[in-house]
C-alpha cells in the first residue's frame, strides 16, 4: 500500500537500517521532515478508511518492515540476496491498494485521454484557443501526450516558486500575453501537486514589469512534480525516473531540477540516478523565494507509454531508448553484467552442479496474486536446469543492493506487479516472464510490462492463468460472473476488474503447462 511505504520511507530507523540519504538529500530531510511525515500519516489514515482492500496487515508491516520472511528453498538465503527474501508490502503495482492507483485504474479503464479532455490542462485565459494542443510559436513549444502536457520556454525567462509561476519576459513588442497551467507530474490529474502557470507577457508588461532576477543559471531548468503515485516502485519508474532520463540526458548534468511537491525521501532513495542526471541540488520549488532567470525552462515531464520511451518523441534530437534507459541505470548502479550467461547451442542444462546454470529469480509476491505453490514451481524451474532463487523485494531495501542482485540473474519471473520492473536491472538478453492472472489481463500486462522489456532488450515471455489455476474457482464458484464471464466484469468498471482478478485471486501454476515456457526461456539463453 503506497501511503504506508511513505510513511516507512522517510523514518530516521529506515536510514538507520542502511538507507542512504546523501547529504543533499538529508538538509532536505531536515527541513521537510516534519511537515512530510504529518502530511503523510494523514494520507495514510484518510487512506486507510477509504480502501479495504488494501492488504489488512499492512499497518502492522509498515511498522516492522524488515520481517523475514521464510525461506522456502534451500537456496533463497543466499548471501548477498539478503535484501530479497523479505516481504514487501511497499513496491508492488497493487492499482487496487490507493487513491493514486484508482486514478490510475480509471485511466487504464477509459484509456488515454482524448485531446478534447486535455483542453482542461491549459490556463484560464486561452482555455478556447486550443493551448492544451501542441503549441509552438518558436519561445514556447508545448506537447501533448496521453498522459501529460509539458511545455519548453525558452528565451528570458523567470521562475517564482513559492508562487509557481514561469514568466517569459517578451524580447520584442509583438508577442501577445498567453497563459498555460501544467501540472508538472507526467500523468495528468494528480491531488497535492501545484500547477505551475507559464505566462507568455505581452508588450505592455512594460506596465508591470516582471521582477527582477535574484538568480541567474547558465545552465537549463527542468520544472518537475514529485508526490503522486510515486513509492509505488514501478510509478517511481514509469512515471519519474524514465521521463526524467528522458528529459534531462541531453544535458549530461548541466541542467537545474526544481521540484513542486518535493519528497526528499525518494531523491535520497533514487539519488544515484538523480545525480548522474544534474550535478545541482534539487531546488525544492513551492519555498523557493528567489527569481531564478533561466535561457531555457521545461515544464513538467513528459511520459511516452508505461514504463517506456518512445525514440522519436525524446527531445533534443537524441534518440534515446528504453535500452539506453537500462544501459545508464548499469553505469549508475555499476552492474556488471551487460550480457546473460552463454549457453552453448544445442546443449542440455548442466546436470553436473559444479557447471554455472542459468539463474532465475522468482518474485514471489507477499499479499494478493500470490503464487500458491511456490516449492512446485521452483522444483520445475530446477528441473528444467535453472539455480533459482526467491525474491520478495522489499520497499527499504537500497536500490543499489536490488539492482545488484537482479543483474545477476537470467531469467526474471513473477506474476503481474511491480516486482517486474526490476527487469530494468536485468543484463540486455536475458528473459522476462510475466505470469497474467486469470481475467482477460493480457493488454494490460504487456502494457505495463511486456512492451517495456522487449524495448529493453530482453526476452519477453507471458503465461496466462486459467480458470482452473486461479483461486477464484475455489472461492467465487464456477458459475460466478468472474469465472465464467470476464468480458462482463470489464464492461462494469475497473473497479471490478481491480477487485476480483487483481485483488482477491492468487494463482496456482499448472507446472507441466508451464514447463513449455521454461524451456523457451532457456532456448533463449542458448542463443545468446
Ligand atoms: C492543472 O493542470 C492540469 C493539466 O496539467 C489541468 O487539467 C488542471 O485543470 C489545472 N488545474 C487548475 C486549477 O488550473
Ligand atoms: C513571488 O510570488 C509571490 C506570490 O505571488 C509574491 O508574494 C512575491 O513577491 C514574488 N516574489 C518576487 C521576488 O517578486
Ligand atoms: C481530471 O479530473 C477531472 C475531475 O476529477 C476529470 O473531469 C477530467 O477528465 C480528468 N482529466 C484527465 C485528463 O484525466
Ligand atoms: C543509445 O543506444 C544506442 C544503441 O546501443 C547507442 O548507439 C547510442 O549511442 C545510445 N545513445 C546514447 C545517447 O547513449
Amino acid at each position: 500500500m503506497v501511503s504506508v511505504e511513505k510513511q516507512s520511507a522517510p523514518a530516521p530507523a529506515s536510514a538507520g537500517k542502511g538507507l542512504t540519504v546523501g547529504a543533499w538529500a538529508q538538509r532536505h530531510l531536515n527541513l521537510c521532515f516534519v511537515a512530510g511525515f504529518l502530511l503523510v500519516l494523514l494520507a495514510y489514515f484518510v487512506v486507510s478508511q477509504q480502501f479495504a482492500v488494501a492488504s489488512p496487515d499492512a499497518a502492522v508491516s509498515a511498522m516492522t518492515p524488515h520481517r523475514k520472511k521464510h525461506q522456502a528453498t534451500k537456496s533463497s538465503g543466499r548471501a548477498g540476496e539478503a535484501g530479497l527474501t523479505q516481504r514487501n508490502r511497499g513496491g508492488e503495482a497493487t492499482a487496487e491498494a490507493g487513491p493514486a492507483q484508482e486514478q490510475r485504474q480509471r485511466q487504464r479503464q477509459q484509456g488515454p485521454p482524448k485531446a478534447e479532455h486535455r483542453a482542461r490542462g491549459v490556463g484560464k485565459r486561452d482555455r478556447d484557443d486550443g493551448a492544451a494542443k501542441p503549441f509552438d510559436n518558436g519561445k514556447v513549444v508545448c506537447r501533448a501526450s496521453p498522459f501529460s502536457y509539458t511545455c519548453d520556454v525558452s528565451g528570458d525567462v523567470r521562475t517564482n516558486g513559492t508562487a509557481h509561476t514561469v514568466t517569459l519576459v517578451p524580447a520584442t513588442s509583438l508577442t501577445e500575453r498567453r497563459e498555460w497551467s501544467i501540472q508538472p507530474y507526467a500523468r495528468y490529474n494528480m491531488t497535492g501537486i501545484p500547477n505551475i502557470t507559464v505566462t507568455q507577457l505581452d508588450s505592455t508588461s512594460a506596465a508591470s514589469p516582471a521582477p527582477a532576477c535574484t538568480v541567474t543559471h547558465r545552465v537549463p531548468a527542468i520544472v518537475i512534480g514529485l508526490g503522486g503515485h510515486l513509492g509505488n516502485y514501478f510509478h517511481d519508474f514509469s512515471d519519474a525516473l524514465v521521463p526524467l532520463f528522458v528529459a534531462s540526458r541531453r544535458y549530461h548534468g548541466e541542467v537545474q531540477l526544481l521540484a513542486s511537491n518535493i519528497q526528499p525521501w525518494w531523491l535520497g532513495k533514487y539519488e544515484a540516478v538523480v545525480r548522474r542526471l544534474t550535478k545541482y541540488d534539487v531546488v525544492d520549488l513551492d519555498h523557493d523565494d528567489q527569481i531564478r532567470c533561466f535561457r531555457r525552462v521545461t515544464v513538467g515531464l513528459n511520459m511516452h507509454r508505461e514504463f517506456d520511451i518512445v525514440p522519436e518523441l525524446v527531445p533534443g534530437g537524441v534518440p534515446l531508448s528504453m535500452a539506453n534507459f537500462t544501459a545508464f541505470l548499469r553505469e549508475t548502479y555499476s552492474l556488471p553484467r551487460a550480457a546473460p550467461i552463454r549457453l552453448t547451442k544445442g546443449s542440455s542444462p548442466p546436470v553436473d552442479r559444479k557447471k554455472k546454470k542459468p539463474r532465475l529469480m522468482l518474485l514471489d509476491r507477499g499479499h494478493y496474486r500470490k503464487l500458491v505453490n511456490v516449492p512446485e514451481i521452483v522444483k520445475a524451474a530446477e528441473k528444467a536446469g535453472f539455480e533459482v532463487v526467491i525474491a520478495d523485494p522489499r520497499f527499504n531495501v537500497r536500490v543499489k543492493e536490488l539492482a545488484m542482485s537482479v543483474n545477476s540473474f537470467d531469467v526474471l519471473l513473477g506474476v503481474h506487479g511491480a516486482g517486474l520492473t526490476n527487469a530494468a536491472f536485468l543484463p540486455p538478453g536475458a528473459v522476462v516472464i510475466q505470469v497474467v492472472p486469470y481475467g482477460k489481463l493480457e493488454p494490460m500486462a504487456q502494457r505495463e510490462f511486456g512492451d517495456p522489456a522487449s524495448d529493453m532488450g530482453l526476452r519477453y515471455l507471458q503465461y496466462s492463468i486459467k480458470a482452473e489455476e486461479s483461486t477464484l474457482l475455489e472461492t467465487l464458484g464456477p458459475d460466478h460472473p468472474a469465472i465464467k464471464d470476464p468480458d462482463s466484469v470489464h464492461r462494469s468498471g475497473w473497479d471490478k476488474v481491480a477487485e476480483f482478478y487483481l485483488g482477491k485471486q492468487n494463482v496456482r501454476v499448472d507446472v507441466e503447462r508451464f514447463a513449455p515456457t521454461l524451456a523457451l526461456a532457456l532456448d533463449h539463453l542458448r542463443r545468446q
